[in-house]
């Protein structure tokens, strides 16, 4: 996802939209600019590029890279967590390579400079972008790191905090590495010539989004973030008192975050859809209660649990543009290592046959389909539903 972050056509499609159509007063066209500060940070501080105005097709091959290897690597002077608010020392091209900073006290090559960053190893490191706000009236959008930081992730004790990099840079094929999974180190070298280490950090950066990398060419990257999400959360079934037909019931679902080290779902949360489903058969098959349900367009049902954001806008009217956004209207989300229980009443019908079947699922997509055909048109691609987590119980009917 980082190589991807200049190409990515969710990126350009909101940014495009959303600048043109929508922003209008001084600060929303702020706001707006700084999409690529991100996104193309090279472009960016180079000033080759300087708003979503202009032609994505024409920036050079290299801040097109996104967030690339020498980026992350020179980044070496931290002004505040957040919003970008970070220095990098470049180099001069072949001649004066640049310094490479990174985990290692002893790594030596003569191709570039390297020294030891104690911030590389950290959250701090990754805070430096996954905390976003808005540039005009700082309302927060993204907090993904505020929200790893108040979590018991972070103990306190060096020793057994658990670091972004420990869920996301463990992570390879096979090996989802959350928080209710091992993290195995990964043996090997970081270099064809270099010494053998005790782990190497992989470098795939997984987080839920199994649509863009896919499009761009990665099935093992979108193979890994369904990986990811199947071990984030668990789900438990809660039985209420005692069930009879012709009477009211209720069945309670506790959806526990056991994996992520930050809210589930967590970053553009306003776009995420996160939701629980439940259903309840009798034993002919018939279907006595379902929340949670699409419709033919795949447009979550109004009632259902869904876990996201809502942005408002200066009038406190919901609003999807990240560059209107004055407040946050709601936040139902799941913290690390917390839970939310859910209630779900309904009736048993009088003739309902013993026992009763439950299921409920947890379900995750990056982002509606209605909303991606309304920012990538008729090339919006098809978007997978990933089944987080899925329980199932049954009912013995008092009568
Ligand atoms: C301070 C850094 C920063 C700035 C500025 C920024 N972003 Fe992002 N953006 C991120 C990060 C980090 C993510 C990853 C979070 C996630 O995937 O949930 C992201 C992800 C996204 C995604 C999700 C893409 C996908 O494939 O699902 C969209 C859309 C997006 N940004 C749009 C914007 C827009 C529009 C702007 C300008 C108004 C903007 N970004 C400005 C850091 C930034
Ligand atoms: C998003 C930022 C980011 C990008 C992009 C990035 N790295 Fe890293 N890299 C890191 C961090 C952070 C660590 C250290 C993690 C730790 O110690 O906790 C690291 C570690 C390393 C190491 C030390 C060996 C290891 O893997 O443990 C090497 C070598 C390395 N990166 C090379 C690269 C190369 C080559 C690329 C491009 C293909 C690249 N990095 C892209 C952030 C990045
Ligand atoms: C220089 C800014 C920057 C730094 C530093 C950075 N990221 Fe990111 N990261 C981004 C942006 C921007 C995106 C969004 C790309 C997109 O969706 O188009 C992103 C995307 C991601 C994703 C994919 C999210 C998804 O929805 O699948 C993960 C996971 C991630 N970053 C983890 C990390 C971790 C862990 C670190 C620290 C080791 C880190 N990032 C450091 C800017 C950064
Ligand atoms: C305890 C393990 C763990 C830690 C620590 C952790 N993550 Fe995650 N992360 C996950 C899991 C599991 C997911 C997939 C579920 C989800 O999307 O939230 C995830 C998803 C993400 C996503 C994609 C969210 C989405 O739904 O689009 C981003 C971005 C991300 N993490 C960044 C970070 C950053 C930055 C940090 C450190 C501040 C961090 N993570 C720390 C486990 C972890």
């Amino acid at each position: 996802m980082h190589s991807k972050a200049f190409v990515d056509p969710l990126w350009r499609a909101a940014t495009k939209l959303f600048y043109y159509k929508d922003a209008k007063e001084e600060g929303e066209l702020l706001e707006m600019k700084a999409c690529i500060k991100c996104h193309t940070p090279l472009g960016f501080r180079s000033h080759s590029i300087s708003s979503p105005e202009e032609d994505y097709d024409k920036l050079a091959p290299l801040p097109a890279q996104g967030i690339f290897c020498n980026w992350c690597h020179n980044i070496n002077e931290v002004k505040h967590i957040g919003d970008a608010a970070y220095e990098v020392a470049p180099g001069g091209g072949l001649a004066e390579p640049s310094t490479m900073l990174g985990p290692f006290k002893d790594s030596e090559t003569p191709f570039h400079p390297s020294k030891y960053s104690e911030l590389h190893t950290k959250s701090e490191f990754c805070g430096l972008c996954h905390n976003v706000s808005h540039v005009a009236n700082n309302l927060p959008l993204e907090t993904t790191y505020d929200e790893w930081k108040e979590s018991p992730y972070n103990s306190g004790n060096p020793e057994t905090t658990v670091n972004c990099q420990d869920c996301h840079m463990r992570q390879r094929p096979g090996i989802p590495a959350t928080g209710k999974t091992e993290r195995p180190d990964n043996p090997g070298k970081a270099a064809f010539d270099g010494p053998d280490r005790k782990h190497i950090w992989t470098h795939y950066f997984v987080g839920g989004n199994a649509i863009v990398t896919k499009l761009l060419g990665s099935e093992v990257n979108a193979g890994m973030a369904i990986e990811r999400l199947k071990n984030a959360a668990d789900l438990e079934i809660i039985k209420e008192g005692s069930y009879s037909t012709g009477q009211p019931a209720l069945i309670k679902v506790k959806v526990i975050n056991s994996g992520a080290g930050h809210y589930l779902p967590t970053g553009v949360t306003e776009i995420r859809e996160m939701w629980l489903t439940l259903k309840v058969k009798d034993a002919s098959g018939k279907i006595i209660f379902s929340s949670g349900d699409l419709d033919k367009e795949g447009n979550l049902d109004k009632d259902a649990v869904l876990y996201n954001t809502q942005l408002g806008d200066k009038e406190g009217k919901p609003t999807i543009n990240v560059a209107l956004a004055d407040r946050v209207l709601h936040d139902y989300r799941i913290p690390p290592k917390g839970h939310r229980i859910e209630n779900f009443s309904f009736d048993i019908p009088p003739g309902a046959k013993s026992p009763l079947e439950i299921e409920t699922t947890l379900k995750y997509r990056s982002i509606s389909p209605a909303l991606a055909k309304k920012l990538m048109g008729d090339n919006s691609p098809e978007i997978p539903i990933i089944d987080m987590v899925n329980e199932t119980d049954r009912i013995i009917l008092k009568n």
